[in-house]
């Protein structure tokens, strides 16, 4: 598998620097996790850290893997600079109990991670890698931005507009995959460079996740349209789903 991050990951963070998450995503991971008892979590798709230092800063014990050596590289920086010291690995969420021989009483796959994988064998072997490393009744949370209403929206997106530095998300779809091309345009004195990153996602919506995830032996699956709980429907920004495993 070609790591398409190897050189986007070291401009990753032109979106905002990682304790810049949204605080609504803290709360709802937050109360997930307390209602549940969570003690360990697995950031699966961890990227440049984010979601490990939030968690970290919730005082969860926290270990963090990707497929992607840079954005490790990135992450194990952004952490260290933080005074954090969290184990990361590399590893394909194919595979996890390759790389972990503990368990975990939740694993996180956040930001449209999941939808790297564009088969059903594939997704199918990467949420049984996740039931396999998560404890009796442990959590599953994904997220994305992917939705029916954010398919529906123009194809042109201005992500980041500053001054010295630009991100543009030009979208298109058919029915199975949605294509990103991610343009990030530095525009200062001190950097003038144009990069575009390609980012294929399968397109996985609500039906998707549940027939997957029961396939794969999870119960109780969740499915939100956003960190207020709010129920997942056409008209939803975000798409979020928790689920749990029974053994
Ligand atoms: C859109 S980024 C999201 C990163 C992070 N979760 C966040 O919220 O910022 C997707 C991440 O998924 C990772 N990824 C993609 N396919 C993977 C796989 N098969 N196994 C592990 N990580 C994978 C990428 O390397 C990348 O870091």
């Amino acid at each position: 598998m070609k790591d398409i991050y190897e050189k986007f990951a070291y401009d990753y963070d032109e979106f905002g620097p990682i304790e810049e998450y949204l605080g609504d995503e803290k709360t709802f991971l937050n109360k997930i996790f307390s209602e549940h008892g969570v003690k360990t979590v697995l950031d699966c798709a961890c990227g440049t850290g984010q979601h490990l230092y939030m968690l970290a800063q919730l005082g969860y014990d926290v270990w963090g893997s990707d497929f992607s050596e840079s954005m490790l590289e990135v992450a194990n920086r952004n952490l260290q600079e933080r005074n954090h010291n969290i184990p990361l690995r590399q590893c394909d969420f194919r595979f996890l109990e390759q790389k972990f021989d503990i368990s975990f009483d939740a694993i996180v796959c956040l930001t449209t991670a999941l939808p790297h994988l564009h088969t059903d064998e594939d997704l199918l072997l990467a949420l049984r890698s996740m039931k396999n490393r998560l404890n009796k009744h442990g959590l599953l949370v994904l997220t994305q931005g992917t939705t029916h209403f954010t398919l529906s929206l123009p194809s042109i997106e201005v992500v980041v507009n500053r001054e010295d530095f630009s991100r543009i998300f030009i979208k298109e779809h058919d029915n199975q995959f949605q294509t990103i091309h991610v343009l990030d345009l530095f525009h200062s004195v001190h950097r003038l460079e144009t990069n575009q990153y390609d980012i294929v996602y399968r397109i996985l919506l609500d039906e998707d996740y549940r027939r997957l995830l029961s396939q794969a032996g999870f119960i109780n699956i969740q499915v939100y349209g956003d960190y207020d709980m709010s129920t997942y429907s056409k008209n939803s920004w975000r798409l979020i789903v928790v689920a749990e495993t029974a053994t």
